[in-house]
């Protein structure tokens, strides 16, 4: 069985926490021989500033670049709200996604029927929901340069940031929404805001001429992204796969998040281009949920998001399918169960802690296995 090379990033507040649980997992992965993983660790963040005075140090970076993929946790917190913006912790997590190439994120958006309640919206609204969001990556306003603050001389300032996207960036990434839309519903909805922005005006073209040239089978359709918004929370059921920019993409995918009952739940994929003469790609999976430095080191963290993250490498970048899925079902059913940690529990209702949760789902996994 080949070897495969795991860099693992925890990151800041409740990162190494979650991360634990991941190398519970990882061991046990080992341990059975269903999987072979060498890890390593690195600093990336809050911690990689503590260390080193950087966001994340070049020999993690050489780290990351020699892994089949990095599996990180979060980062940020209050005790670097005053550290240079360069070396600010989500620069570490931009300069990952940018160096790797990691233009596609995958950020799938499912309400487990167990947790239906858990959502603030009606049950009948999120029951079932399984969406993909589909997020360029490396590109748009994160990126796009002019980015600075000028002082005019007159004691007012500007800052400016720019939306900049090629159409050979945004082809790339409504491939990848094409061709998972073929594997799941079929469908694809574009969000942009055409009526006020060029790059909304020049997705929308692209998008629409990869459609008519490569996938006529799939269905297309473009929506406004504040209208899209809207549709999110009104009626998420008609979605089955949405692509959209990087700043619509972060937007939008909390709001799928919270549809699911809690940010504690969703995982997300970031990859990069296949390179034609290894068959691979650069690859990284983190939780979206952020370091949520108010519960940090309490042990009440949700770990699923992270679980889940790596079930999204098994899939994406070992082609472990089949092992994806148990751990998917093992989710489930521990859910099914009734088991909560505090931020998906029901009021009054007791929970687990983040260790109790990573426990029960390997529990489940041990049994589906064996
Ligand atoms: C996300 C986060 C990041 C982003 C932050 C931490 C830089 O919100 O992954 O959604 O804005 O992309
Ligand atoms: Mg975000």
């Amino acid at each position: 069985m080949a070897t495969h090379k795991l860099l693992l990033l925890a990151g800041d507040g409740i990162g190494p926490e979650v991360m634990a649980e991941v190398r519970r997992l990882i061991d046990w992965l080992n341990g059975t021989g269903l999987a072979s993983f060498e890890t390593e660790s690195g600093l990336v963040g809050g911690a990689a500033y503590d260390a080193h005075k950087v966001a994340i140090s070049e020999a993690d970076m050489a780290l990351a670049q020699a892994s089949d993929a990095v599996i990180f946790g979060a980062v940020g917190g209050p005790k670097w709200d005053r550290v240079p913006y360069d070396a600010r912790p989500e620069a570490g997590l931009l300069r990952l996604r940018k160096d790797l190439g990691l233009f596609a994120n995958l950020r799938p958006a499912i309400c487990y029927p167990a947790l239906a309640d858990a959502s603030s919206l009606k049950r009948e609204v999120v029951e079932g929901l399984d969406i993909m969001i589909v997020r360029e990556l490396t590109g748009g306003v994160y990126f796009g340069e002019p980015k600075m603050i000028s002082d005019l001389g007159n004691g007012k300032k500007r800052a400016v940031d720019s939306q900049v996207y090629d159409s050979d960036e945004i082809e790339r990434i409504a491939r990848v929404a094409f061709d998972l839309a073929r594997k799941r519903g079929n469908k694809v909805t574009s969000m942009e805001k055409r009526n006020v922005m060029k790059t909304g005006v020049l997705w929308n073209e692209v998008v629409s001429a990869v459609h008519a040239r490569d996938y006529a089978d799939v269905t297309l359709e473009h929506q406004l992204a504040d209208s899209g918004g809207m549709m999110l929370v009104k009626w998420p059921k008609q979605f089955d796969v949405i692509v959209t920019d990087n700043l619509f993409g972060d937007l939008l995918s909390d709001i799928a998040a919270m549809l699911t009952g809690s940010l504690g739940m969703l995982p997300s994929a970031s990859l990069g281009a296949v390179d034609p003469a290894s068959g691979k790609r650069k690859a990284m999976y983190e939780p979206v949920h952020g370091s949520a430095p108010d519960i940090a080191g309490k042990g009440m963290a949700n770990p699923i998001a992270m679980i889940a993250s790596l079930g999204m490498a098994l899939r994406y970048s070992f082609d472990m399918g089949e092992l994806a899925d148990k751990f998917d079902a093992a989710i489930a059913t521990v859910l099914e169960s009734g088991l909560r940690t505090a931020d998906i529990a029901t009021k009054g209702a007791p929970t687990v802690s983040t260790s109790g949760m990573g426990e029960a789902i390997l529990k489940q996994l041990q049994k589906l296995h064996g």
